[in-house]
């Protein structure tokens, strides 16, 4: 199996390599001075699997298109078959007509995987389970529960004085999931409605929430922070004496940094599908990898 790397996030593929015992392929990537890329394969890859390792978190239409050109190098070099690890799925939010007048973005996407010559995807926390079901290459969808589960043990947060909380009614599924790996622990969902024009988002009221100390918010990404502000805010109101997060990806656009820092949450733990700029990070964020993950995944694809 060769392994590469596109520009969004070097350092995972490069934890993956030493997960895999192997090491990371080298490409040729070269940025023009009116910022166009062209892409070159150097090592030989005829008849080999191949793997590319590229989230499209920002500037998402950027590492989109240095995806496609991988792949597209990948394949005119003769690659018996090219798996696509887009730990973050970019434009996936856009996944089906909001609003009469707009585009399906993401389906749009998943043509252009599908055309030139992706085999297989892997990716992790889609927004919805739906989404799987708009491509027609096989998908692999891992998730970050597992990674949580286990640090939450490992905190010894139980579930007698601990409450999950889903920040949104969407993420319903999601909370269950966890509560049954962690023996049931209790778990409540707030209601939260977003201005589609502003972005500003609000608490409506909440389902679930009894007598609890701690309470551990759980999201599939966080973008601008609003989201975890308002809700953590929310739960300090209902008597939280301690409030963590857990999001898989760090999207971190906008002012996120500084709205986090200044939330009433303890500890933001988050997953390194998305490499954080370190002007991005603060002193309560934690970083969980899942290269391992994708490693178990490559490994059982027997690549
Ligand atoms: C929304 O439904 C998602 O699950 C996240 O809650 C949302 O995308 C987070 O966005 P933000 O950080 O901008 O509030």
């Amino acid at each position: 199996m060769k392994l590469f790397s596109g520009s969004a996030n070097k350092s995972l593929t490069e934890r993956v390599a030493s997960a895999l015992n192997i090491k990371v392929s080298p490409l040729e990537i070269h940025v023009f001075p009116d910022k166009e890329k062209r892409v070159r394969v150097i090592d030989k890859v005829l008849d080999e699997n191949t793997v590319v390792i590229q989230p499209t978190n920002t500037l998402a239409s950027e590492n989109y298109m240095e995806l496609f050109f991988i792949v597209d190098a990948l394949k005119r070099s003769g690659a018996k078959s090219i798996i696509a690890v887009i730990p973050y799925l970019g434009y996936q939010r856009q996944d089906h007509i909001f609003r009469t007048g707009e585009a399906v973005s993401l389906e749009v996407i998943i043509k252009i995987l599908d055309m030139i010559g992706v085999d297989k995807i892997i990716v992790f926390d889609l927004h919805s389970i739906k989404i799987q079901e708009l491509f027609h290459i096989p998908i692999a969808h891992l998730s970050a529960l597992k990674i949580f589960a286990e640090k939450i043990k490992q905190e010894k947060w139980n579930k007698n004085d601990t409450v999950l909380v889903s920040p949104d009614m969407g993420g319903i599924r999601r909370i269950k999931l966890l509560s049954s790996m962690l023996d049931n622990m209790p778990y409540a969902t707030i209601e939260k409605n977003r201005d589609l024009e502003t972005g500003k988002v609000c608490v409506t009221g909440s389902e679930g929430l009894n007598d609890f100390k701690r309470a551990i918010i759980v999201d599939d990404m966080i973008s601008s922070g609003g989201t975890i502000a308002v809700a953590s805010e929310f739960l300090a109101k209902r008597g939280a004496k301690e409030i963590y997060v857990f999001a898989t990806h760090p999207v971190f656009s906008k002012e996120a940094k500084g709205i986090l820092r200044e939330s009433k949450a303890l500890k933001v733990f988050v997953t390194d599908t998305i490499q954080i700029p370190e002007d991005k990070k603060f002193a309560k964020l934690q970083i969980l990898s899942v290269a391992s993950m994708i490693a178990k995944e490559l490994k059982a694809t027997n690549h």
